[in-house]
């Protein structure tokens, strides 16, 4: 039978993204209204085990679901990662009467939120990470807003680039994935896109196009680089040596991961936290929410965390094409 919950938690936890606030708005709300009690926890899970814990009511959050960032703080805990961390943890939830407890965050704090369900405190995960690298899932809190936030920095150094008619390497976010540098690429028009699941580090090939592009009558040469490759400093130096033609390196850096949200992050991550919330509600637990082929689903957290998720290699195909 489905353990009555009737005190929940909810933290989050690993790098913040855009629309987190408004995922703890929407679990604070929906399971106040459904007559469940809310605790707010501090600073992920290291917050849950110095027991930084509070009350939450509907007005605690209101006027955040605009705000980046999180209300809540975040945090990596290393303590957590080891079994007597969780036991404390656990021990933790049942003595402040936390009876479930929604984790947002990524495939890390997942892991936690499924020891915590293993020792007996339903978890429910909800995807927050701007890299969107979860696979059970097509959306995660924060990409889209990322995204917004890297083309508009992108479309500045374009104008700088093209009016010296320099080659300009701009490094993006998204951890060992490629989803933030594929999706720029398109939407800024790249000459190249650096993926770490695609670069096979031949930098003769960039070199090669650099020369050619130039030769077409190209005036800049646009090449987004995943932090998951990195070295673009060093990277710009061998080209423009390679090539003659000026190169810098900019770095975008945290800028990505801050701003207020875009629409459909407000509404995604509001949809998540309630939807997490719905399903501590009915006695669910180890389930991580997703979004797939139009609909908000749920996955045991043991197998979202075994699932793959493969870069769309169509989209890598259609950007090459957009760049003759
Ligand atoms: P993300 O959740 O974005 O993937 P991290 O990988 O940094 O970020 O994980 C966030 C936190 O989740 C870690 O600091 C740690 O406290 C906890 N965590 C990560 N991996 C594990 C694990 N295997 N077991 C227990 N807790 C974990
Ligand atoms: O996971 C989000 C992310 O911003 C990654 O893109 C990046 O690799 C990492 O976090 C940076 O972490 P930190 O804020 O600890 O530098």
């Amino acid at each position: 039978m489905a353990k009555e919950i009737k005190t929940i938690g909810v933290l989050t936890s690993g790098g913040d993204a855009p629309g987190m606030n408004a995922a703890i708005r929407a679990v604070v709300r929906k399971a106040l209204s459904q007559g469940l009690k809310v605790k707010g926890i501090y600073q992920g899970y290291r917050g849950l085990l110095n027991e930084e814990i509070t009350d939450m009511t509907a007005r605690d959050v209101s006027d955040t679901i605009s705000k980046g960032g999180t209300i809540l703080y975040t945090a990596r805990c290393s303590e957590f990662r080891t079994p007597e961390g969780q036991d404390k943890g656990a021990e933790i939830c049942r003595r402040h009467g936390i009876d479930g407890l929604v984790v947002i965050g990524g495939d890390g704090s997942f892991a936690g939120a499924q020891q915590l369900a293993a020792r007996g405190i339903n978890t429910i995960g909800v995807p927050g990470t701007i890299d969107l690298d979860i696979a059970c899932t097509e959306y995660t809190i924060g990409f889209d807003t990322a995204v917004n936030t890297a083309m508009d920095a992108i479309d500045k150094v374009r104008d700088t680039s093209t009016s010296h008619e320099r080659c300009s390497i701009i490094e993006v976010m998204g951890r060992n994935a490629g989803y933030i540098a594929l999706w720029c690429g398109i939407a800024n028009g790249a000459e190249d896109i650096l993926l770490p699941e695609k670069f096979d580090f031949d930098e003769q090939k960039l070199i090669d196009n650099i020369i050619r592009n130039r030769k077409r009558g190209k005036k800049h040469h646009i090449v987004i680089n995943a932090e998951g490759i990195g070295h673009s400093t060093s990277m710009a130096r061998r080209i423009e040596a390679a090539t003659g033609v000026e190169t810098r390196a900019t770095i975008l850096g945290h800028m990505q991961r801050g701003g207020s949200p875009t629409c459909k992050d407000r509404v995604y991550a509001s949809m998540m936290g309630a939807y997490a919330a719905d399903l501590l509600a009915e006695g669910k637990s180890n389930r991580v929410v997703g979004y797939r082929n139009g609909e908000f689903v749920d996955f045991d957290i043991d197998e979202a965390l075994n699932m793959q998720k493969n870069i769309s290699d169509y989209m890598v195909r259609v950007s090459k094409a957009m760049a003759i």
